[in-house]
Formats: structure tokens, C-alpha cells, sequence
């Protein structure tokens, strides 16, 4: 099939506005969007800038703007996108080049909310145990890829980018509920601020944009009844 791409490009130098650039590409039904950038990074117009990596939809760097809708473009096929597709960068974050958005602000909220393991007291000789039960109560947030078509999507965040956004908030669920995780209070107080949990409205954008299917509300929820409760 035919596709037209309009894209939204931006030099990053000089004085040059954003501006819409189209493409005519040759595609199989079946192809990704990402199969269809390459047609014209390669063949066309290598000047056409944007991140991907994995092109399997685990490495989350090829999340943008596509049909109005924030997905990876290696996991939507041209057929479900019709003929016309129009691709722009994430919003929210500034734009360097095209459609490579600067993600600076992004993972310093995820870093914000410690992302790692913070066990109490000495390394034992072997792994800490863990149920099946307290292994399933942060399943879905270990999903995270990072790609931050949550954050991105969400109206909160655009309307106050100090707003820590769902991605940091699934990333800390993954540690507070955690049972080997000695943090809880540090993280809980972290998210408790201005720009903490509280600015989530439970809009939902998130939950439609994420690649992962993670129930970004459900998490959110269960982080804001911690702090109400004092624990997890
Ligand atoms: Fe991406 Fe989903 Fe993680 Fe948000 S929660 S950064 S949409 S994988
Ligand atoms: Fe935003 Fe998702 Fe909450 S879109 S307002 S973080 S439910
Ligand atoms: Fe890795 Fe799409 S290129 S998620």
C-alpha cells in the first residue's frame, strides 16, 4: 500500500520554525510505523532524525506522537493507521531535533523517586525471600519500559511540567510495595509534595497511551491510600 507520512520537523538550529514535512512511502500492510520511518530515513531524506533501538517494543525509545495518540512506533502497524498518518514528537518535553524530544526533566522524576532496592541491614549469605503473594503485589509495575508516553499524554503534566507524572509514580510503586524494600517513608514523603501524587485528576490518558498495558490509575491509587494509611 501507498502511505503518506506528515511529520513534524524541527531543525534545531537557527531560526527555523517547526514545520510539517510529507513523505510517500511503499508498505506493506503489515509493516510498523517504524518500518515506514526507515523507508524514509534511508531511501528518502536522511536527515530525518528519531530514536529507536530495539524495534521490539522493549527498550521504550521510539514513543511519539502518532495519529494524535502516544505509542511506540514499533508496535503499530501501517494498516491499522490508514494511509494518511501524521507522526509528531512527544509533547511536553523540548524538542532537539524532529522527532527527538529531550528527556532530561523525565528521568530526573524517575530518578527522583529512588528506583532502586533499599533493603535494611546487612547482605544475607543468600536471596532475600519473597511469596508469590508479595511478588504479585508489584508485578504490573516491573512492566515499565520507560518510553514516557504516560507522562507525556497527561494534562497535568502538561499544565504543570513540575508534576512528577505517572512514570516516576509506577516506578516507585514497583519498590514501595516491595517487601524487601526498607524505604518506604522516604518515598512516600517524596511524593507527598506540591507536585507529588496529589496533582494525578485520574484523567486516564496514561492508561490508554502505555505500550505495557500497566494499570498506571490502579498503581497511582494504591500510592495515594499509602499515604493516607502511613504504609503499604
Ligand atoms: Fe511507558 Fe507505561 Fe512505563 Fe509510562 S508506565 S513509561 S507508558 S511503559
Ligand atoms: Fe495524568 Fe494519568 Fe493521572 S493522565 S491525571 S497521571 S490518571
Ligand atoms: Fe525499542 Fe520501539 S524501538 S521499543
Amino acid at each position: 500500500m501507498r502511505v503518506k507520512l506528515r511529520i513534524k520537523r524541527f531543525d534545531g538550529e537557527g531560526d527555523r520554525e517547526p514545520y510539517w514535512a510529507e513523505y510517500e512511502v511503499e508498505a506493506e500492510p503489515t509493516d510498523r510505523l517504524l518500518d515506514a520511518l526507515h523507508a524514509v530515513k534511508w531511501y528518502q531524506d536522511g536527515t530525518l532524525s528519531f530514536r529507536r533501538s530495539c524495534a521490539h517494543g522493549v527498550c521504550g525509545s521510539d514513543a511519539m506522537l502518532i495519529n494524535g495518540r502516544n505509542r511506540l512506533a514499533c508496535k503499530v502497524l501501517v494498516k491499522d493507521l490508514g494511509e494518511r498518518i501524521t507522526v509528531e514528537p512527544l509533547r511536553g518535553y523540548p524538542v532537539i531535533k524532529d522527532l527527538v524530544v529531550d528527556q532530561t526533566a523525565f528521568f530526573q522524576k524517575y530518578e527522583s523517586v529512588k528506583p532502586y532496592l533499599s533493603p535494611e541491614g546487612e547482605p544475607p549469605a543468600r536471596e532475600r525471600l519473597q511469596t508469590p503473594e508479595q511478588r504479585e503485589r508489584f508485578d504490573d509495575t516491573t512492566k515499565c519500559i520507560l518510553c514516557a508516553a504516560c507522562t507525556t499524554s497527561c494534562p497535568s503534566f502538561w499544565s504543570n511540567p513540575d508534576y512528577v507524572g505517572p512514570a516516576a509514580i509506577v516506578n516507585a510503586h514497583r519498590f514501595l510495595f516491595d517487601s524487601r524494600d526498607a524505604a518506604t517513608a522516604e518515598r512516600l514523603a517524596g511524593l507527598n509534595g506540591t507536585d507529588g501524587v496529589w496533582r494525578c485528576r485520574t484523567v486516564f490518558n496514561c492508561v490508554e497511551a502505555c505500550p505495557r498495558g500497566i494499570d498506571i490509575t490502579r498503581a497511582i491509587g494504591e500510592v495515594k491510600k499509602a499515604l493516607l494509611l502511613g504504609r503499604t
